[in-house]
């Protein structure tokens, strides 16, 4: 088990390989360039077992250790950047105006190379390392693709960690929590469908504008007095369309929004009660509802062994006081949640220090967190897979 001090030589070459794909950003599942970098890293260390193309650009590289058989562990890193022109005035800004690493994932991917290198190097585990860099993070899909292309079986994968970076949380310093870490994320749409005319009689017509206003309030209602306080469920009313003229009544409104939640058992409830409120509203006044539910991430849930295994590999890496098991959950979303549906595993963040946040245009992934990074995960593979 190491210290921080093994990895600052890999430091550098892993902060040049990051400030490389800053200045190239590619978007979703485009990422020929990304990924060909990647595989070449891979294989000018000797890793000689990479596999390319899968989920469109994804890459799954294996790395056999030297204690002898054993299982095999899946370790990821995500490669996408986003749509935002960036703002940070580093040295190495981005060259494609418009795209921009504003998550991190320059990073994340920079320190899964250099634990594959020093993996590589040293090869001080049993079974073997299953290296996962994911595309289309971000659109929330690459990851459920890459499940359902069979890398768990294909590859044997029986447990799988994943690691972002996190603004705000000191640089040296990890937090983590067992259970739900992140929140799943769906989305709903309702056209209430009324009978416009004259904004004059509105006797006449059935106003589907009052019918969607009280519609919003009565969703903000389902949290309130149909849901366990002590769970966590946010249903917000995000986009609202309706209308032409200061003096018609319009046939319909559309209404637009997003689910988050903690509690897989709370998805099931939003679909069901989400349209069955809005309609039993709609009906009152006489108009109809058209409903759609689409789930996009599940709940990221951490399991309790692999919870205990990140803490300690991070533990032996910082210290104690450095890392936190009382992680409180967010209620963003992570489609390594996917990859934790598939097989037990764990979800860690990762101090930033004090940058701007998450796909923020001023964002930076903090080179000063690479070598945690780094020996976070080498740490991981030698005490969950000890020679
Ligand atoms: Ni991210």
């Amino acid at each position: 088990m190491h210290n921080i001090d093994t990895f600052w030589d890999l430091q550098r070459e892993a902060t040049a390989w990051r400030r490389y794909l800053h200045e190239n950003p590619e978007l979703d599942y485009q990422l020929p360039n990304t990924a060909e970098f990647i595989a070449e890293k891979l294989a000018s260390f000797g890793i000689n077992h990479i596999e390319t193309g899968i989920a469109e650009t994804g890459i799954v590289a294996l790395i056999q250790g030297q204690g002898g058989e054993g299982p095999t562990i899946g370790l990821r890193a995500d490669m996408d950047a986003l749509p935002i022109l960036e703002a940070s005035n580093k040295p190495w800004s981005s060259k494609i105006p418009g795209k921009m690493h504003a998550c991190g994932h320059d990073g994340h991917t920079a320190m899964l190379l250099g634990a594959a290198k020093y993996l590589a190097d040293t090869r001080n585990f049993k079974g073997t390392v299953a290296l996962i860099f994911q595309p289309a993070e971000e659109d929330g899909r690459g990851g459920q693709k890459m499940v359902q292309e069979g890398i768990m079986d294909r590859f044997g994968i029986s447990q799988v960690f994943g690691m972002h970076n996190s603004p705000g949380l000191d640089i040296g310093k990890f937090s983590i929590c067992n259970g739900p870490i992140m929140a799943g994320l769906d989305e709903f749409d309702i056209i209430v469908k009324g009978r416009g005319g004259h904004a004059a009689s509105p006797h006449r017509n059935i106003d589907p504008i009052v019918i969607a206003a009280q519609i919003i309030m009565g969703l903000q209602t389902l949290v309130s007095r149909n849901t366990d306080p002590t769970e966590s469920l946010v249903i917000s009313v995000t986009k609202l369309n309706a209308g032409t003229a200061y003096n018609i009544i319009p046939d319909d409104v559309e209404i637009a929004g997003t689910v988050r939640t903690l509690v897989p058992s709370l998805r099931d409830f939003a679909e069901q009660q989400i349209p069955a409120a809005a309609r039993g509203i709609a009906q009152g006044f006489g108009a109809e509802i058209e409903f759609k539910y689409r789930r996009l991430e599940p709940v990221t849930v951490n399991h309790t062994d692999e919870t205990d295994l990140a803490i300690k590999a991070a533990r032996n890496l910082v210290g104690s006081a450095s890392v936190s098991d009382k992680h409180k959950p967010r209620m963003g979303s992570e489609d390594f949640s996917y990859m934790l549906e598939a097989r037990p595993g764990a979800f860690i963040f990762l101090g930033n220090g004090s940058t701007a946040s998450l796909h923020n245009p001023a964002y930076d992934f903090n080179d000063e967190a690479m070598p945690y990074g780094i020996g976070y995960w080498v740490n991981l593979v030698e005490t969950v897979l000890v020679a």
